[in-house]
């Protein structure tokens, strides 16, 4: 598969905070859409937010293109680390070089940084070098402070690291504190014909060192492959750390350009102002030792107290879902008492509320569930147990439960701009652009990614569809409303309901046998993407012979007389025809009749951030049922990269 050329990633580009050339990019603050972002990763007030303050979380950013060859190379960048105490923090942050951006999918929290998993962790095979700034330390005790930058390679066990500090311009050493919460700037420099890398810390607006904190001898050349991806990754352990980037500059061939600290100055501004509702001990304020301590002691107790309470209260039923628990009354007081007037929906399982938190002022939406038997309940907490731990950018973020007698409630984020359905088939005569529509297929594709792949469990979702699909105030899609297929299935409307609203995305193998598997799931997707880029639901009647008509034939239909892109959503201005053939052809490919033709998530978000080219296959291909002969051997095969189709169509 040829590389896509940098030129192709141009395009990806909104070069509001960045510029790219040849020479690499600067990022003076951060936009969206021109990092590839993954785990909780996310932009807030212009500064890239690696981790943002959940316990036992991984976060990272790619820049979007790949880099064909990188030699003598250079970077720097200015990182913020806020700890969520003022002396205790946790894991850390690193500037990553690697050969895929997939390795890292399987990476842990905590002391992997989010760059390996225990079985991986000092595999060669991982190609990855990598410079850390570790603030913690995990031993048999629990985690303790660490305050060290590290160059590692393949591994955590750094091939060279120091306590963190720099070299002031009189030659003394002054240390550093990662987690002081203050700004500091890095800088790595790495020259191909010595091999030398040299790391440089100092703290923001300071002149970079003239000698190197760290420097090391590591041939690159044979660490990494020539193509490489290069990155942050950062990871929470216990503590709830936010790990933030604020400006980055890179080269692949010389020196990285200067960052502009008037701009970084401003972000790092709305960054503190952003962060004053989270508390924060300033530094710096002389406060006696003995009254701090008195109070800590008084804090303490009260929170014991209130722990000990809460758990005699609750101990018989505690989930353990990684979020918070609400109480009743919270939640009753944020809702004006479940009135009507709050009301967003209702469903098989009871009705959704809006709210808003008194104490936070935040937006939320409260699920109430009130399930008939004791069995559902069981399968609903486990299922509840699921989704607090999970954590990504393009899902429905639980925000934790509450249970009033034998009812549930759960607490999700609110999500202003309601679900895609109704923006797709609404009444409203403002539809959304392609930019967006394009953004919300890459953005569900990640988020069933993780589901599928990505974490310790396989999450089949089970009811992938528009509405389901949810837009935040960047008009980010979410998936939401997940176990609910399940849950349903204990429900007393579950088959009304459920039918109700997939039917249309159903595969034919889960209709015949009943067994719902990723692959189910992936045709779903296909169909949902085909409905995002057509505006047209799966199944719509036709006007003249008033016969249902699936979506998905109707696409191929039109393919096959020679035009697709007819397709696509005539409310729809403007699209660019590349992006909008390889959705619908791809779409075409996950909604596959036979269940082994579709590809496996990791590779359909391949296919559209177009690090893998689409095989070339012809309309007749979807076709083709696995009785046919020529099929079994042309067979898309996940986790390799699909290359095998190509033979049906004669080649590209
Ligand atoms: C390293 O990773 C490769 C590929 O994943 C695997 O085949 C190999 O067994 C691993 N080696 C060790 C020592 O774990
Ligand atoms: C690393 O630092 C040393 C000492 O200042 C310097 O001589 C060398 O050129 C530096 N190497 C790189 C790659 O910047
Ligand atoms: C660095 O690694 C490359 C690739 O393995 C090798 O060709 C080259 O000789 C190495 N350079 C040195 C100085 O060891
Ligand atoms: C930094 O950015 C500001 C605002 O965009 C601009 O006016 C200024 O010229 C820039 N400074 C440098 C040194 O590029």
């Amino acid at each position: 598969m040829p590389p896509h050329s940098l030129l192709l990633c141009l395009l990806f580009l909104t070069p509001a905070s960045a510029s790219y050339t040849k020479d690499g990019f600067t990022y003076d603050g951060f936009s969206n859409g021109v990092l590839r972002l993954d785990g909780v990763a996310s932009i807030a007030s212009r500064a890239l937010m690696l981790t943002d303050g959940v316990a036992r979380s991984v976060g990272r950013a790619f820049f979007g293109g790949r880099f064909d060859s990188i030699s003598s190379f250079s970077t720097t960048f200015v990182f913020v680390i806020t700890p969520p105490y003022s002396d205790l923090s946790a894991y850390g942050l690193a500037f990553t070089i690697s050969a895929t951006t997939d390795s890292l999918l399987d990476a842990l929290p905590s002391q992997y940084m989010g760059m390996f998993n225990r079985e991986n962790v000092g595999n060669v095979t991982n190609r990855l070098f990598a410079v850390e700034l570790d603030t913690s330390q995990s031993t048999e005790f629990g985690d303790i402070n660490d305050n060290h930058v590290g160059i590692d390679v393949n591994t955590l066990v750094s091939i060279n690291s120091t306590p963190a500090g720099y070299y002031k311009p009189d030659g003394t050493f002054s240390d550093l504190l990662l987690i002081s919460g203050k700004p500091m700037q890095v800088w790595v420099d790495y020259d191909d014909s010595s091999h030398q890398v040299n790391v440089s810390l100092a703290p923001y607006l300071e002149h970079k060192p003239q000698n190197p904190l760290l420097s090391s001898t590591v041939n690159l050349t044979s660490v990494l492959p020539s193509s490489v991806y290069v990155g942050f990754a950062s990871a929470t352990g216990t503590l709830r750390s936010i790990h933030r980037i604020i400006g980055w500059s890179f080269n692949p061939n010389g020196e990285a350009k200067p960052l502009n600290y008037s701009v970084l100055s401003e972000v790092i501004q709305d960054v503190r102002r952003d962060g004053q509702s989270r508390s924060h001990i300033p530094k710096g304020v002389l406060v006696p030792v003995v009254i701090l301590s008195v109070f800590i002691t008084i804090v303490i107790i009260i929170a014991l107290y209130v722990y000990m309470k809460k758990a005699r209260k609750s101990s018989d039923w505690e989930i353990d879902c990684g979020s918070s628990s609400f109480t009743y009354k919270d939640l009753a007081a944020a809702t004006n008492n479940f009135s009507d007037r709050m009301l967003l929906g209702r469903g098989g399982f009871g009705k959704v509320y809006k709210g808003v938190l008194q104490t936070s002022k935040q937006n939320v939406a409260i699920k109430r569930v009130s399930p008939e038997s004791k069995q559902g309940m069981k399968e609903f907490i486990a299922e509840i147990t699921i989704l607090g731990h999970l954590r990504h950018r393009n899902l429905v973020q639980l925000l934790g439960y509450s249970r009033h007698k034998s009812e549930l409630l759960l607490v999700y984020d609110y999500m202003p701009n309601g679900s895609l359905d109704r923006v797709l088939h609404g009444q409203r005569k403002q539809t959304i652009d392609w930019v967006q529509r394009f953004n919300i297929i890459k953005g569900i594709a990640s988020g069933l990614c993780y589901l599928h792949e990505d974490w310790e469990k396989v999450v089949i979702h089970r009811d992938i569809k528009a509405s389901n699909v949810l837009l935040d105030n960047e008009m980010n899609g979410r998936l939401g409303d997940f176990g609910l297929a399940r849950l349903h299935n204990h429900g007393t409307d579950a088959h009304t309901t459920h039918l109700a609203g997939t039917w249309g995305y159903i595969a034919p193998e889960l209709a015949r046998l009943g067994r719902a598997t990723k692959a189910t799931d992936v045709f779903a997707f296909g169909v949902f993407m085909l409905e995002v880029a057509c505006g047209r639901r799966p199944i719509q009647v036709n006007d003249s012979a008033g016969e249902p008509v699936l979506l998905t034939d109707w696409v191929v239909d039109a393919w096959e007389s020679g035009s697709i892109l007819r397709t696509v959503d005539p409310k729809l201005e403007d699209y660019v025809s590349e992006e909008a053939e390889l959705v619908l052809k791809l779409g075409l490919l996950c909604s596959h009749p036979v269940q082994s033709a579709r590809p496996c998530m990791r590779l359909v978000m391949q296919y559209l951030v177009k690090d893998v080219l689409l095989p070339d296959f012809q309309p007749s291909f979807l076709s083709l049922t696995s009785r046919d002969e020529e099929f079994g051997q042309h067979i898309l095969s996940c986790p390799s990269v699909a290359t095998t189709i190509t033979g049906l169509s004669g080649g590209r």
